[in-house]
């Protein structure tokens, strides 16, 4: 069974953690382990740098912005494979901060150069996480991009382990286009009033 070490304990690391614990070893990171481990039943909780140490997955799930201060104490992960969550948001959330000619995704991979970067789960909200730890039938597709094959397919089982449609996008550029698709979740569910319980779903049409 593999360890997944899931950094940042917030509204998608919390949910990501219990989702992925039925079927993995799950080690939570968190800046403040002691406050954050009377929250989890069940679940490792420890600092950040242990948290990565532990694992063979490592997922990113922190303000964008503080990734490159994250990865001096997480260190170069190199070869394991690292889900890169975020998502480069204003303060409000309601814009992208990079993109077009660049992603957060791509920056990810330039901070954690020896790693297997892989965009995921950053098209799907925390409160869809929510309903998938619950339990929920209907859940939207998690859709990748990364630049290696083998870590790439290893996400995909995750998100399908976990009741997720999954759909490989191509290489980390990609992420160039998943990272504008999250923030028009965000408009759909917060500016036009959806609420966050909704998702895109890749499909055939029937
Ligand atoms: N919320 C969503 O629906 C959603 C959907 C897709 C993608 N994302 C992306 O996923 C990432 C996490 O989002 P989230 O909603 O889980 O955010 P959040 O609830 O604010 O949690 C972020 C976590 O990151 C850690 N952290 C480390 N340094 C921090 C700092 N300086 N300020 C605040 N938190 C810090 C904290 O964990 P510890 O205290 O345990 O260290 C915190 O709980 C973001 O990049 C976001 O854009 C969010």
């Amino acid at each position: 069974m593999k360890t997944i070490s899931i950094i940042g304990s917030g509204n998608i690391g919390s949910n990501l953690a219990r989702l992925f614990a039925s079927t993995h070893n799950v080690v939570l990171g968190s800046r403040n382990p002691e406050q954050t481990r009377s929250k989890f039943t069940g679940i490792t909780v420890t600092d950040y740098a242990q948290a990565a140490k532990l694992a063979n997955i490592v997922v990113l799930a922190v303000p964008f912005s503080e990734v490159t201060a994250i990865a001096a104490t997480i260190g170069s992960l190199a070869g394991k494979t690292l889900i890169d969550v975020t998502n480069p948001l204003t303060p409000d959330f309601m814009a992208l901060t990079v993109g077009h000619t660049t992603s957060a995704g791509e920056a990810v991979q330039a901070t954690f150069p020896q790693a297997h970067v892989v965009k995921a789960f950053n098209t799907v909200l925390a409160q869809v996480l929510a309903k998938a730890v619950s339990g929920a039938k209907s859940l939207p597709s998690v859709l990748i991009a990364g630049n290696h094959a083998g870590a790439n397919a290893e996400v995909m089982q995750l998100a399908k382990d976990a009741g997720f449609g999954a759909f490989d996008t191509g290489p980390i550029s990609n992420a160039r286009y998943l990272e504008p698709l999250a923030e028009l979740g965000i408009q759909l569910a917060y500016g036009k009033g959806h609420g966050g319980e909704v998702g895109f779903t890749f499909a055939p049409v029937a």
